[in-house]
């Protein structure tokens, strides 16, 4: 009997296309049906009708067993509803119906949710991986516009099993409605399905995106610092390596964008073991093309950096460098003494929230019960200069 295994989930939103996958249990045709979504003006149900209009559609009669299509032509800032369709020679299988919103413009506001660890440390306790079920019930609850995923998301990721079990099946509901971004931890091991399971630009271990009016980019700390390396290798950080090349180049191209975040799995700042000091040769990358704020993991607890420009605390000019170790995270963790350039650190299983809006950035640390321990705002004006609050 053809089932859908994985998903649907959604992926790469754009003002106009929105890029849907699935998987089924055997190599099956594609199809996706997307539809208006109308608003209900009055009654408690829900803002929404059951759609009943089909808007456009995509299939293909190539027979996968991932599969990945983009459905092309939509509004911005739009919400819509979709439903996906497979057949196979032993039947056909139907998703429910999902929503889905277009990124807006860039005038308008965002938000997204970022977390990591997954795959970690929760699941080999007794809650056998509650602690990261509710992060993705709590990151629901805010209605992301999407998530960032810094790694670690599975315990093994050349384990197919492992796919299902710590991200797609506790992730269902968010991920059916939520577009999601990741970036290669070391417990992802390089594995293939990384590869398979994503559309992420080429060559998808690294690569950028613009959603409202920031951009974003997404670097693979395990191509600098192999993982049989680690933590100290000699490191290729530096002109001539593709990765950096690319970093530079990218920067370049995106000095329009009001806010510039960047997100991979090990940390240059954090207290502790786990600081991966060797990645700190990227941080003048960072500060000369006017990045924002780093997202790390790996150490699964949070932390928030002092802004940090040239090696020193720096009100003026400094990135935020914040740890989401979020749902491996443990309240008893051991925590290191602080360091130079701590802010704050707690472990604790946690998500965070982001909002963009003009010309603040706002950030929330919520826990997985969704009660507030951090929060951090960003001012800039329009000379470009900053007010951490
Ligand atoms: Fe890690």
């Amino acid at each position: 009997m053809l089932a859908i295994v994985k998903g649907p989930y959604l992926q790469w939103p754009t003002q106009s296309t929105m890029t849907i996958m699935w998987e089924t249990s055997e190599p099956a045709t594609s199809r996706v049906e997307v539809f208006r979504a109308e608003r209900i003006h009055s009654g408690h149900q829900g803002n929404y009708k059951e759609p009943q209009q089909l808007l456009t559609s995509a299939s293909s009669d190539n027979e996968m067993a991932v599969h990945q299509l983009t459905v092309s032509n939509l509004e911005p800032g739009t919400a819509y509803f979709y439903k996906v369709y497979s057949s196979s020679k032993h039947g056909q299988t139907t998703s429910e119906m999902y929503p889905f919103k277009t990124a807006g413009g860039k005038l308008e506001s965002f938000s997204f949710t970022v977390t990591s660890e997954t795959g970690g440390y929760s699941w080999f306790d007794t809650t056998e991986g509650e602690i990261n079920r509710r992060v993705f019930r709590q990151m629901q609850r805010y209605r992301p516009d999407f998530v960032l995923f810094v790694g670690d998301i599975v315990d093994d990721g050349a384990r197919y099993e492992d796919w299902d079990r710590y991200f797609f099946r506790p992730g269902k509901e968010l991920l059916a409605t939520t577009p999601c971004y990741s970036c290669l931890g070391n417990h992802e091991n390089n594995g293939s399905w990384y590869y398979d399971f994503f559309a992420f630009h080429p060559p998808k271990n690294y690569y950028s995106f613009n959603y409202g009016d920031a951009h974003f980019v997404c670097l693979d700390s395990t191509a600098f610092i192999p993982p049989d390396t680690y933590p100290h290798s000699p490191c290729s950080i530096g002109p001539g390596n593709a990765q950096y090349d690319f970093l530079v180049r990218d920067l370049q191209h995106a000095s329009s964008a009001k806010w510039k975040i960047v997100f991979f799995h090990y940390p240059p700042y954090v207290s502790g073991g786990y600081q991966v000091e060797e990645l700190r040769a990227l941080c003048p990358v960072f500060e000369k093309y006017g990045v924002d704020v780093v997202f790390n993991s790996h150490t699964i607890v949070y932390e928030r950096s002092q802004p940090l420009h040239a090696g020193r605390v720096d009100y003026d000019q400094g990135i935020v460098y914040i740890v989401a170790g979020g749902a491996g995270a443990m309240p008893e963790w051991l925590l290191p003494k602080r360091e130079w350039h701590t802010a704050q650190s707690v472990a604790v299983p946690h998500f965070i929230q982001v909002v963009v809006a003009a010309d603040r950035m706002e950030f929330r640390m919520l826990d997985d019960e969704g009660r507030l321990f951090d929060m951090y705002h960003i001012h800039k004006d329009a000379d470009g200069k900053k007010i951490h609050l």
